[in-house]
């Protein structure tokens, strides 16, 4: 089916109203919107109505062996999809109490209330509680879940505007709101929580903006992000062609292991845009598009992360090349994607 696919600001009081009330009447019609969160543009609908989910699947394509990650309306409303053992059971307290609303997503045993669409027939759901202020008026007028993966096309690059879950979806939905750019830029960290002694073990799955870090004061933390050679990790949507660009990427370690084609057209992705750093100047590169100019800061690198990995891929050159940014806080989550779309070209 294809849909005339309407863009709605909220930069003015009663622009947001409208765009607010549209939403809310499409979603309780059953219907999928393209909502912004506080990580990335996601793709809505009713949690609880296996057929308006099954648009969701349709919309981007997605197989529907990946399971969506559920929204709530508030914290309070945990207990309605999952059920919280009783061995984790302080520490979930704990956990929402400090991240939630925010990118930081629980996977629990689910509550049968939850439809096997939504978790791909998993035990388990993955869930969280948005901080962005439009998605928290949607929601809250509806009063329902929300499933809602990233608004892209699957496995493509996840949208954090509303230009870019256009240029996904366009036509294949009734509506977009458009509240400007992300604030985090990446996807929320989700992690899986066990008892332990002497303290429980959080393991993330998938890294984000909130990191092994801001976690450790609740745990034992390991990051257990498998590699595409290892087979599925813990969330199943992170295939070896997530987050790739249709352009060949790659994530070049190492400057001295470039040897450019001649007559090849590349593009650089650099951390910084720091001479020092060796990538500046190994080629006449097309374009050079940096994500933190000067020393380099990993939050501000991950909120143009998508944009510029986005803008790059428009070019039309024959790769793109990326700089490794620091492994640690918000660099864990981009490194990780940065191997994922460049894995694909490898060998
Ligand atoms: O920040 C975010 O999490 C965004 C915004 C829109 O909330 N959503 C998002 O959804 O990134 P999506 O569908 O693009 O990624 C969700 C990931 C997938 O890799 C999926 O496999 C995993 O979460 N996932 C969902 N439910 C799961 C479950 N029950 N067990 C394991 N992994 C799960
Ligand atoms: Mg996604």
């Amino acid at each position: 089916m294809t849909y005339v696919t309407a863009v709605l600001r909220t930069d003015e009081p009663n622009l947001m109203h409208q765009a607010v009330e549209e939403a809310v009447r499409l979603l309780r019609e059953g219907e999928v919107v393209a909502l912004p969160t506080e990580t990335v543009y996601g793709l809505a609908a009713n949690a609880l109505d296996p057929a308006a989910v099954t648009k969701i699947f349709e919309a981007k394509e997605r197989p529907t062996f990946d399971p969506l990650i559920v929204h709530l309306p508030n914290k309070d409303q945990l207990d309605l999809v999952a059920e919280v053992p009783e061995g984790i059971a302080l520490t979930v307290k704990k956990l929402v109490e400090r991240f939630w609303p925010g990118p930081l997503t629980l996977l629990l045993p689910k509550k049968p209330i939850v439809p096997d669409i939504v978790t791909a027939g998993l035990p388990t759901v993955a869930v969280r509680v948005s901080s962005n202020g439009i998605f928290k008026r949607i929601i809250g007028a509806l009063d329902k879940p929300l499933a809602a993966p990233s608004a892209n096309r699957f496995g493509s690059i996840s949208p954090t505007s509303a230009s870019a879950v256009l240029s996904e979806l366009d036509g294949r939905i009734h509506l977009i709101v458009d509240a400007g750019a992300s604030l985090y830029g990446l996807e929320s960290t989700i992690i899986k929580i066990e008892p332990g002694s002497p303290k429980p073990l959080i393991t993330i799955v998938r890294p984000g903006p909130i990191t092994p870090d801001d976690l450790k004061l609740y745990g034992k933390v390991k990051v257990a992000i498998r590699s595409v050679i290892d087979g599925p990790s813990d969330a199943p949507g992170q295939l070896a062609s997530h987050y790739a660009p249709k352009t060949p990427l790659r994530l070049l370690e190492r400057p001295s292991d470039f040897i450019p084609e001649e007559g090849k057209r590349y593009a650089l992705m650099s951390y910084r845009g720091e001479e020092k750093d060796g990538y500046l100047n190994l080629t006449e590169w097309e374009e050079v598009m940096m994500l933190s100019p000067g020393n380099g800061k990993l939050p501000e690198a991950a909120v143009r992360f998508f944009y510029v990995l986005r803008a790059l891929d428009k070019l039309g050159v024959d790769e793109i090349i990326a700089e490794p940014l620091h492994e640690h806080g918000m660099g864990i989550a981009m490194m990780d994607k940065l191997r994922r779309a460049s894995v694909r070209y490898a060998s």
